[in-house]
């Protein structure tokens, strides 16, 4: 028996029913599994939070690649990050410091004895990143990421100096990024050696910023998204490879990203090998984002990814490999219409494995060097991370729709997963949901076919009329996917009453570059039909009886936010009976006020001061005299990508036409409700609401909507 399910079994709450939020929100979230070299055991981390005690935990746990079984290592928090050092010993970061408030250690412990481990190096700040490869039995070369002055001197934020006031000053961009306001220090790597000493390893010398003597401001990894796959360290140790946006451009209004290399030892400076100059077949080196830089097994190559275009962020991934002899730059499998995410190069560097997006999931492909187009060797589910073992298996961390992140042997030939761990059957929040049946459906859409997901409740009974649920999703160039996710995730929605249907229109991503191209210009038109013509698909098709179209809502975030203040003025709205808006936007010609301005540029193909109607045209303000669906609207204080003005403007006009609504605000939330508890409330408020509308009789709203007409006709006189 598993050890996590004993321990799960002591839990009081053992009453098994339909999924709920606080199901959702406490169940075990592990992350991606990591096998020693022989390939026998790996190591993974599992989070969790309990709404009993209202407290989170953690524990870095082993994991038995032959049977499945767990054993925990750590449950400490201060345990951050863990790699192997060898088969037999761990590598982690404390981030605590006994010596250095502010400060982190690296300590080393054997697998067989976790608690039994030593401090290996004590270091001046807090540290994140870890990376690390052995050259020799006797020494190990790690390089992690800090934040460092403009001078490359690391900041330890407990004894920096304090600032008496509180004012922040501009005259350049980025003013905010996400969720932070821009401060002077940035990401930095730093390289360090560990060497054996006696019995046990020690710090040589202090650690070396790598990308101090850079030209230009140099932010590595790139935040604020970006982590250990921004950089890797040649196999012999001797090379750091990283990717940093270009400091030559403006980086709130450009996406180019170049490559560097550097010493390890930080001899010389950083030099970037894809600012210019012609790939082998005599093509311009791209100019847009690279991403994901790895070594090839031997050292000889570094592949990384990267997308033509300078300011659009959901161009299309290219493979490119840099010889490390000659510095020429070859582009791999460029006919190829999918975007892959990540590589993985194979043991004789022959062959990349890549994931990429494609029908609605993450699949892996594998792509020989001299081979044409990458072949698909896996269908299911959303594939989270792949690691090769040393029998030709992969050791893949996989969720979907169903199912939490759980861990698998895959066999490339056979094709065939092997379960080594399967969250639903030892994750007793988790326990119903091999139960629910999630159904690929797809129809004519404006343009071409499209694709979507209908996920039924556990009980689902088509001889009964069951509510709908439609998802809009965000990016938009993004996509619903055979996915776990704790926020958004359609289960929930299926378990709590609806039937729920998440379309992935015109903009979406896994259908070919030119689908998620053709949204530009298009915010409001295809995507629209798209959705429009979806609803009327199910309506019209007798196989979807069992859909209750008088209990009908739609919800959608961020693009998704957008796309439902829009139809709040469009027919598609008055299908539904409510409408939740999180962090949407309101007014486009607003949009300056986000932190990436290449967005909207790219979006509206242009600039609101050279081409204002290409922003006013797609924009859900021009059309609040046909407002009159009750809608929830949730927008976050710390979202600066889409600032609290476009929610509390939309909330705010609601109100003044009489049409029934609601405003959850989270002070401490950005973008996305990360918060385990402020999870709960959005949950609870966003299903009450959908309730409210759906469990009542309709003509409850007709009633309030020709109220809202009335209020909007008194308006029209004045
Ligand atoms: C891989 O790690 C496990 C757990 O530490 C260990 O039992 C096994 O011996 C390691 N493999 C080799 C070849 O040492
Ligand atoms: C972390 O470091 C602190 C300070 O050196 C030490 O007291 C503690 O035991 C360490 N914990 C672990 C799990 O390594
Ligand atoms: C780098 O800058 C910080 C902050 O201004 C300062 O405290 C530190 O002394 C500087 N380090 C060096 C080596 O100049
Ligand atoms: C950003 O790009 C646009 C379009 O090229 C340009 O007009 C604008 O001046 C740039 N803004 C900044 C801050 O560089
Ligand atoms: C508009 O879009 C076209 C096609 O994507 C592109 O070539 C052009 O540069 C864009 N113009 C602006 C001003 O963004
Ligand atoms: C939008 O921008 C493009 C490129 O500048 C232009 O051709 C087009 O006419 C503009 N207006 C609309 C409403 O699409």
């Amino acid at each position: 028996m598993k050890s996590l399910y004993v321990c799960q079994l002591l839990f009081p709450l053992l009453v098994l029913g339909k999924f709920t939020p606080e199901d959702l929100l406490s169940a075990p979230r592990r992350g991606e599994a990591v096998p020693n070299r022989s390939g026998s055991h790996a190591v993974f981390h599992l989070s969790s939070y309990s709404f009993d005690t209202h407290s989170p935990s953690s524990s870095w746990n082993l994991l038995n690649l032959h049977n499945g079984d767990t054993t925990v290592l750590f449950s400490d928090p201060t345990v951050q990050e863990m790699v192997w050092l060898d088969d037999e010993s761990l590598l982690y970061i404390n981030g605590t410091n006994s010596d250095t408030k502010g400060g982190s250690e690296l300590w080393i412990a054997r697998r067989s004895r976790p608690g039994e481990g030593y401090k290996a190096a004590s270091l001046p700040a807090y540290v994140s990143n870890l990376k690390t490869v052995s050259p020799s039995e006797k020494s190990v070369s790690f390089v992690v990421s800090a934040l460092a002055y403009p001078n490359g001197t690391i900041y330890n934020s407990e004894s920096a100096p304090k600032k008496l006031d509180t004012g922040l000053i501009y005259e350049s961009l980025f003013v905010r990024h996400w969720d932070a306001y821009d401060k002077p220090e940035k990401s930095s790597l730093f390289s360090g050696v560990l060497s054996l000493d006696g019995d046990k390893f020690r710090l040589e010398k202090e650690i070396k910023n790598l990308v101090a003597g850079a030209d230009g401001t140099i932010e590595t990894p790139i935040a604020p998204f970006g982590g250990a796959d921004d950089f890797d360290i040649s196999p012999d140790g001797q090379t750091v490879a990283f990717v940093s946006k270009t400091p030559y451009l403006n980086p709130a209004n450009h996406t180019q990203v170049l490559v560097y290399i550097v010493p390890f030892d930080g001899s010389s400076k950083p030099e970037p090998i894809n600012l210019e100059g012609k790939d082998t077949s005599g093509d311009p080196l791209p100019k847009g984002a690279a991403s994901f830089p790895k070594f090839s097994p031997n050292g000889d190559a570094l592949a990384y990814l990267q997308m033509y275009i300078n300011g659009y962020e959901s161009d299309q991934n290219i493979v490119f490999v840099y010889r490390m002899d000659s510095s020429s730059i070859t582009a791999l499998w460029k006919p190829w219409d999918r975007s892959p995410g990540g590589l993985l190069w194979s043991g004789d560097g022959n062959t990349i494995y890549l994931t990429a997006e494609s029908y609605g999931r993450v699949r892996v492909f594998e792509a020989h060097i001299d081979d044409d187009t990458p072949k698909e060797i896996t269908a299911e589910g959303n594939i989270a991370a792949m690691h090769l073992l040393p029998s030709g298996d992969f050791l893949i961390s996989r969720n979907s729709l169903t199912s939490s992140i759980g861990y698998f042997a895959f066999n490339p030939s056979s094709k065939r997963f092997k379960t080594l761990l399967l969250p639903t059957d030892v994750d007793l929040q988790l326990a119903d949901l091999s139960k629910i049946t999630v159904e690929d459906f797809s129809f004519d859409g404006a343009e071409t076919k499209v694709h979507g997901f209908i996920v039924k409740p556990s009980d689902f009974d088509s001889s009964k009329k069951t509510r709908l649920a439609f998802l809009i999703h965000g990016g938009p160039q993004g996509a619903w996917t055979d996915s776990w996710s704790t926020r958004w995730n359609p289960v929930l929605f299926a378990e709590a009453g609806y039937i729920t249907v998440a379309v992935n229109p015109t903009g979406s991503t896994g259908y070919g570059q030119a689908f998620t191209d053709a949204i530009q210009n298009q915010w409001g038109g295809l995507p629209y039909i798209d959705l429009a013509k979806s609803m009327e698909h199910l309506e019209s098709t007798e196989e979807y009886n069992y859909i209750d179209f008088g209990k009908a809502v739609a919800l959608g975030a961020s693009y998704g936010g957008y796309m439902i203040n829009y139809i709040q003025g469009m027919p598609l709205g008055k299908k539904f009976q409510a409408l939740v808006c999180h962090d949407g936007s309101f007014a486009s010609q607003n949009i300056y006020s986000t932190d990436e301005l290449y967005f909207p540029q790219h979006e509206f193909n242009g600039t609101l001061w050279d081409d204002p109607e290409n922003y006013s045209k797609w924009s859900p303000s021009a059309h609040i005299k046909n407002w009159g669906t009750p809608q929830f609207v949730i927008h976050n204080a710390l979202d600066f990508r889409l600032p609290i003005s476009e929610g509390l403007s939309v909330f705010h006009i609601l109100q003044s036409l009489g049409i029934p609504s609601k405003f959850l605000t989270f002070p401490d939330e950005n973008h996305w409700v990360l918060k385990p508890e402020n999870g709960l409330v959005w949950h609870r408020e966003v299903l009450e609401w959908i309730n409210r509308w759906t469990e009542v009789r309709a003509n409850r709203r007709t009633a309030k909507t020709a109220k809202a007409q009335t209020a909007l006709k008194a308006q029209d006189k004045l």
